[in-house]
């Protein structure tokens, strides 16, 4: 019991735009290319300065689907960095058991490279349910499992902010983040 309310106050559910939020990173939605997009990502590169952020991504060779890159907040001064991963996309609602698998190894991988950067906060979006199609239970669902168990077993992370956008995010986060607290 006692680790589990650990857990839970660990985590937040905040529904906004991610940009607004002062913490210590932000996870971006991204492409493969890290080129920006629309959506979040779109957000995220407003909110930072376009010509700033794209010069940091072309550092990099693109980013795999399930893989991150990290750059900085550039003009976003509340925060210290970006973490940019990238979902995999589901077409027509099929969800399998690999897709499964690279949507927590977003979450995983972000977490990995937060810590590694020595940030203590971090706020996701909800990756690939956008235009990627990834269905928004299954999505909040296979987080919310993920991150329980992961945030059970390690508190390097003082802060987790899980952001929504869409209402319905936030009440199957509340809904599934009641089940754990209750289980
Ligand atoms: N703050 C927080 N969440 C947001 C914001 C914002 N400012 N804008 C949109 N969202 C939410 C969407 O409502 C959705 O719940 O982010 C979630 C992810 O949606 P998308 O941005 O469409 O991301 P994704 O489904 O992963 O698709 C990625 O879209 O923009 C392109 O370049 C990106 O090709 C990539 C693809």
């Amino acid at each position: 019991y006692q680790v589990a309310k650990n857990v839970l106050d660990r985590v937040s559910i905040w529904n906004g735009d991610i940009t607004r939020i002062s913490i210590d990173a932000i996870v971006n939605a991204a492409n493969s290319r890290l080129a920006g997009g629309g959506g979040v990502d779109g957000a995220i590169h407003n909110a930072a300065g376009r010509s700033e952020l794209q010069a940091q991504c072309r550092q990099y060779n693109g980013c795999a689907v399930g893989d991150a890159i990290i750059t900085s907040g550039c003009r976003m001064t509340h925060i210290k960095k970006i973490i940019h991963t990238v979902g995999p996309q589901v077409y027509g609602g099929n969800i399998t058991d690999e897709i499964r698998e690279n949507l927590v190894a977003c979450y995983r991988t972000s977490i990995d490279i937060a810590i590694e950067n020595g940030i203590k906060s971090i706020a996701f979006c909800c990756i690939s349910t956008g235009v990627y199609g990834y269905p928004n239970d299954d999505a909040a669902k296979t987080v919310t499992n993920f991150l329980t168990e992961f945030l059970e077993k390690d508190t390097s992370l003082e802060r987790i902010v899980l952001v929504t956008f869409l209402e319905t995010d936030n009440e199957l986060y509340n809904k599934y983040f009641a089940k754990y607290a209750a289980s």
